[in-house]
């Protein structure tokens, strides 16, 4: 695997790789990786010939109170995983190749970054991301680019992004990998001390607790949100938000249906942590 760290480096190694007849797979990180991460490097490297992981903590999807200063960073530990999940390239830039002086593009995508995170964090994160998502796309070019459903917000709003703006990439959305005990594992989740690590765990368990309430299509959603929040609740753990909504479109949804997102939030110790849940009826 090679480190590379500028945009001029990227393009001569796929421009090389689309020559010799390579599909070209991207995986975007902040780093810190973990088995979340690795998963989608790993789908990548089962369905493409170029793998390409990115490695950039972007400043300007953190709020000013957020946590971009303390975000874990380990680059050398990252690179190693990277490698042994099957990445041909790890790109790592520094800030000013990504954002140079006299930078002054911002993408929104409306509606979708609307609600959830985009409510909770401020409009801005959506607008961060979507930016360097873009911006990623634009100097790899890739084939398929993998996502985890863990932020599922994210995925639709990439969706959404390359739909309105007509980039030519297929958006593969991956399972949520979790710890053994169900939390969905995060970068953040190294912010946990014992008591809240084990207090972490009912985010994952109220999901499955709307899951067990639901009958049928019908079911309304104040029924399953109120299993949910009751796990919550016996955890001391107040979410930021624990709604349920619309797989396609984030539309409130007032039942069921043929399936529907939970998603929830909830600031646990000093992590502020997110999971979600496709709730089926059957
Ligand atoms: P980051 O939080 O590092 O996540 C990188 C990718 O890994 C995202 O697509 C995320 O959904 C996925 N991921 C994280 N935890 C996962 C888990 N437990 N199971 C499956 N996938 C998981 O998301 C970002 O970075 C940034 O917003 C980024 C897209 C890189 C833009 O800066």
């Amino acid at each position: 695997m090679k480190v590379v760290r500028t945009i001029a480096e990227v393009r001569a190694v796929t421009a090389d790789a689309r020559w010799a007849g390579l599909t070209i797979g991207l995986v975007p990180t902040m780093g810190a990786l973990h088995e979340g991460h690795l998963s989608l490097i790993r789908q990548a490297r089962a369905d493409t010939g170029l793998v390409v992981v990115s490695l950039f903590v972007n400043p300007t999807q953190f709020a000013v109170d957020e946590d971009l200063d303390a975000y874990p960073r380990s680059e050398d530990g990252d690179a190693a995983l990277a490698a042994a999940a099957g990445a041909d390239i790890l790109f790592a830039p520094p800030v000013k190749e990504i954002y140079p002086d006299g930078f002054e593009t911002s993408i929104h995508v409306s509606g979708i970054t609307e609600v959830l995170d985009g409510l909770h964090r401020g409009a801005a994160h959506f607008d961060g991301v979507a930016t360097v998502v873009a911006k990623l796309l634009g100097i790899v070019s890739p084939d398929r680019a993998y996502f985890g459903q863990k932020d599922a917000q994210q995925v639709l709003v990439i969706r959404r992004l390359v739909r309105d703006l007509d980039i030519p990439v297929r958006i593969v959305a991956c399972p949520i990998i979790r710890e053994p005990d169900g939390l969905a594992m995060s970068s953040r989740n190294v912010y946990l001390d014992p008591a809240s690590r084990l207090r972490a765990t009912a985010l994952s368990r109220a999901l499955d607790a709307a899951q067990a309430a639901v009958v049928d299509s019908d079911t309304p959603a104040a029924i399953v949100l109120e299993a949910a929040r009751g796990v919550l609740t016996d955890a001391g753990v107040e979410p930021e938000y624990l709604e349920l909504r619309s797989v396609h479109d984030l539309a409130a949804q007032d039942t069921i249906g043929d399936g529907a997102l939970l998603a929830v939030a909830a600031q646990v110790g000093r992590a502020r942590l997110n999971d979600n849940r496709i709730l089926e009826a059957h």
